[in-house]
């Protein structure tokens, strides 16, 4: 049994650069662990610092001071092409924006991520996406463009993308924000559904108590700081 948790944040800060020259906060020394197979909401409202944290926890902000370390292996020394790698075997991210790329259909959208990996023929790789959309009830909509699905659905190929590498840590930033609440619900239904049958860590980020009273576990966030 491995006890080091998947994702540890000591005395974790950032700051962005204001317009004006000024520095402002985004990030106020957070420190925090994530055990693996684990479910934490993190809250908090517009402008709190969610994205900024979800952002660095997933490796694609660099910019920050104190420690993140995925298994217990400090990433301040990866370079970029360490953290792309590392992303594309181990990460899953959802959009509240949903980011499908629009010239590509359900399908296409879904293998993208299998592409990047590599090593893996591309007959498979379709049959996996396929398979991916079927688990999110979408197998009939695998050659529909983007702009054809509503954003419920655009929403569930999102998630099939996301996991379609079985990652070990999926991020999500408000996923069901752009939603109205009964399309919301179905997709956190299927969400919470496929990370409790792939056991993958879930880290969602939102705004919305009833959505983040699904996770074990809740951390707010206020001005950067996590409580
Ligand atoms: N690149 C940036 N430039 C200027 N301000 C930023 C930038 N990124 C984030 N901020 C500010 O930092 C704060 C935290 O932003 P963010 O992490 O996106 O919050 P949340 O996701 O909780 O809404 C907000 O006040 C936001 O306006
Ligand atoms: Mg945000």
């Amino acid at each position: 049994m491995n006890d080091t948790p998947l994702i540890r944040l000591d005395h974790l800060s950032a700051k962005v650069r204001l317009p004006d020259g000024g520095r402002l906060t985004t990030v106020n020394n957070v420190s925090a662990s994530f055990e693996r197979g684990t479910s934490t909401a993190i809250v908090g409202k517009s402008g709190s610092g969610k994205t900024s944290l979800a952002s660095i926890i997933g490796l694609l902000n660099n910019d920050y001071s104190g420690t993140l370390s995925y298994d217990g292996r400090d990433c301040a020394a990866w370079s970029d092409a360490d953290r792309s790698h590392f992303r594309c075997r181990h990460i899953g991210f959802v959009f509240q924006n949903y980011s499908l790329i629009p010239h590509l259909s359900a399908w296409e959208n879904v293998a993208l991520p299998l592409q990047y990996r590599g090593g893996t023929p591309m007959r498979t790789i379709r049959r996996r996406a396929v398979r991916m959309l079927h688990t999110v009830g979408l197998a009939k909509r695998a050659d529909s463009m983007p702009s054809r699905l509503s954003g419920g659905e655009q929403q569930r190929v999102a998630i099939a993308r996301a996991l379609a590498t079985d990652p070990d840590l999926l991020i999500c930033d408000e996923p069901t924000g752009a939603l109205d609440t009964e399309t919301g619900d179905m997709v956190a239904a299927i969400l919470f559904r496929q990370v409790q049958e792939l056991g993958v860590t879930l880290i969602l980020v939102t705004h919305d108590p009833q959505l983040a009273a699904r996770c074990e576990r809740r951390l707010t966030i206020d001005r950067g700081k996590l409580s």
